[in-house]
């Protein structure tokens, strides 16, 4: 869920708005403002996106208000509907609560309240805050101590904002594990999941940390712990400016950040490279002994950031010669891994919020693990509770199926697969500036490869009307084609699957049927002669059962021309890098696809950005 309160002299609605409208990734199954005017509270909220918002709000205004909150929900508890909208009220209407995360003992509460006489409108766990902060705003000490004994009754994860008509010149905040990060102006307070939703206002930002109420007024902010004592805060100032956020003219945030990923890769690179060829990470500050230690490497990630992990593996045990795991961050505590202080775990999370990763890391590191988190968003939680952190350079990504933000994954796994094998002695410098080197010209063929993708749109449309894809590919290929099947799914609505080709004969091949759609990525000839030729076999195979070949493949191999019913040509790059140029293409057809059956690819159904709950 995406989370905005504001403070200030300007109009308040129109802030909130405005801010929830760069936060709708993080959710869209319904939307809610409230504003405090003339002592009293004005509020408007609907299922489904901000649109119908902002619709309700054209037919029916709201006062601009002098302070506000806003809400864009992923639902948790309770269907999308208007009732379960934020914000949520308590029965005499004068507080109002927006809430990201999960309240895990809302049960108890609820029914605690029901014995009080409270009666509960919706099936939220975020109600029953609205009518604990009633009741404790009632007992004196102002909204923010309110808040503060409400939170110390409160299981689960939790990001809360919230405004009292009493008192009408603050807005309170409270975070345990969801994101709240706090913007702070002239005369005038954010509060926001994201610093996306004020950098237009101030790029003058202040982290929260877990278990910490914020209270914001127009002359400043204070920040408490829950229980009462006054916090150590560090402020930042966001580099990101305000209009990397803006469309620049593309139909969606999609094709724009597509477009952007040579200068995303190219950003990413840049200052990691001494003069002498030597890979600085300085920034990571991960201590040298650590990476020469270490007896394994984990990875942990989600979705996209997960094939980024996959892809990392080959490139860590080549560079760096040490086993390498992948594990989906939801998965791995609850398995009880094997880890120690001779473990380095790798967090992949272009937010930095997720709480599958974050509860991974959590639990590596109370196992005496290191981590090392790669990471798009400065000052996110991922970073913050790692020992380490490599940021990607992607700036803002808005659409939410990743694009721009796994190619710099990918970087970063490079990066540190190479100063592993830098710092451990298994590669040589001369092999390391030729991949360095090699890095470098990718911005390049990207750019090559993103003018070429055409023939790819026109494919999308033919097989607009299809109802499965699959994916196939071998070595870094196979975690592509799982990439370019997720995006399908995600953007598309369409069944596809990617499998490693050397498995398909093992069981999937019964699928194949004439006509299938099957989108082959073709290692390069010259880094893996027999892996390529094995799957310009299987390619065959697939064929002779009918199958509709889309092959990827490096400019100048020829091999596969006869068995393709459609090529794509890809830049030749050395082999380990191969998924930066081959990704592309997938990106751009699934893209291409939806946009043909006319979805929305910036907000697919069902889905959020950034998703904070387990
Ligand atoms: C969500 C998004 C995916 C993303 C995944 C991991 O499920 O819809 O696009 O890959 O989270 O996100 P992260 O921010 O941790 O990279």
């Amino acid at each position: 869920c995406g989370i905005v309160g504001y403070v200030g002299p300007q109009s308040a609605l129109d802030v909130v708005i405005a801010g929830l409208k760069r936060l709708e990734y993080r959710g869209y199954d319904s939307a809610g403002v409230a504003v405090l005017a003339d002592g009293a509270l004005a509020t408007a909220k609907r299922a489904g996106k901000l649109v119908n918002l902002d619709k309700a709000l054209a037919e029916a205004p709201l006062p601009t208000g002098s302070a506000g909150l806003g809400h864009t929900r992923w639902a948790t508890h309770g269907a999308p509907n208007d009732t379960n909208a934020h914000p949520h009220l308590d029965n005499a209407g004068r507080v109002a609560v927006v809430h990201n995360g999960i309240i895990e003992n809302f049960a108890a509460l609820r029914a605690e309240l029901a014995g009080r006489g409270h009666a509960l409108a919706s099936e939220t766990d975020t109600e029953v805050v609205a009518h604990l902060l009633a009741e404790e705003f009632a007992g004196g000490g102002g909204l923010a101590e309110a808040m503060r004994r409400v939170c110390r009754r409160l299981q689960g994860a939790f990001t809360l904002v919230a405004v009292h008509a009493d008192e009408p010149g603050t807005v309170v905040g409270a975070r345990r594990n969801s994101p709240l990060v706090v913007g702070v102006g002239e005369g005038e307070a954010f509060l926001a999941s994201d610093v996306a939703a004020f950098i237009a206002h101030t790029r003058d930002a202040l982290e929260l940390g877990q278990d910490q109420v914020v209270e914001a007024r127009r002359d400043g902010v204070t920040v408490t712990g829950f229980d009462g004592t006054p916090a150590e805060v560090r402020t930042y100032r966001v580099d990101w400016d305000a209009s990397a956020a803006e469309k620049d003219g593309y139909a969606s945030f999609m094709l724009k950040e597509i477009a952007e990923q040579p200068r995303a890769v190219a950003d990413t690179l840049l200052g990691r490279v001494a003069e002498d060829g030597t890979l600085r990470l300085d920034e990571a500050r991960v201590r040298p002994e650590v990476l020469r230690e270490a007896r394994k490497v984990v990875v942990v990630a989600c979705g996209t950031a997960f094939h980024a992990g996959l892809i990392a593996k080959y490139a860590i045990e080549h560079w760096a010669r040490v086993p390498c795991e992948v594990e989906l961050a939801s998965e791995f505590r609850y398995r009880d891994p094997i880890l120690d202080h001779r473990t380095l775990v790798v967090a992949i999370s272009q937010s930095g919020e997720t709480m599958d990763t974050l509860m991974a890391l959590r639990h590596a590191r109370e196992q005496g693990a290191h981590v090392l988190a790669i990471c798009n968003t400065n000052g996110s939680t991922i970073p913050r509770e790692s020992d380490a952190v490599l940021y990607t350079h992607a700036g803002p990504e808005v659409a939410v199926a990743s694009t721009k933000a796994f190619l710099t994954q990918l970087v970063a796994c490079y990066l540190v697969a190479l100063y592993l094998g830098q710092a451990r002695g298994s590669t040589d410098g001369a092999e390391i500036r030729a991949a360095v080197r090699e890095l470098a010209r990718v911005p390049d063929a990207l750019e090559r490869t993103l003018a070429t993708m055409e023939p790819v749109r026109d494919l999308a449309r033919d097989l607009a009307d299809k109802r499965t894809v699959l994916f196939l590919g071998r070595h870094v290929g196979y975690p592509v084609a799982l990439e370019g099947a997720l995006k399908l799914k995600e953007l598309a609505y369409m069944h596809a699957e990617g499998f490693a080709a050397g498995e398909l004969k093992h069981g999937p091949i019964a699928l194949v049927e004439p006509g299938l759609p099957v989108v082959v990525v073709v290692p390069s000839p010259s880094g893996h002669r027999l892996l390529h030729d094995k799957i310009v076999s299987n390619i065959q195979e697939i064929r002779a059962r009918g199958a509709r070949t889309v092959v990827v493949a490096e400019e100048g191999d020829e091999s596969v021309v006869p068995y393709a019913d459609h090529l794509v040509r890809v830049p030749a790059v050395p082999p380990l890098l191969q998924p930066l140029v081959a990704t592309v293409p997938l990106q751009v057809f699934a893209c291409a696809l939806a946009t043909g059956r006319g979805n929305d690819v910036d907000q697919p159904r069902n889905l959020a950005k950034s998703v904070t709950v387990e």
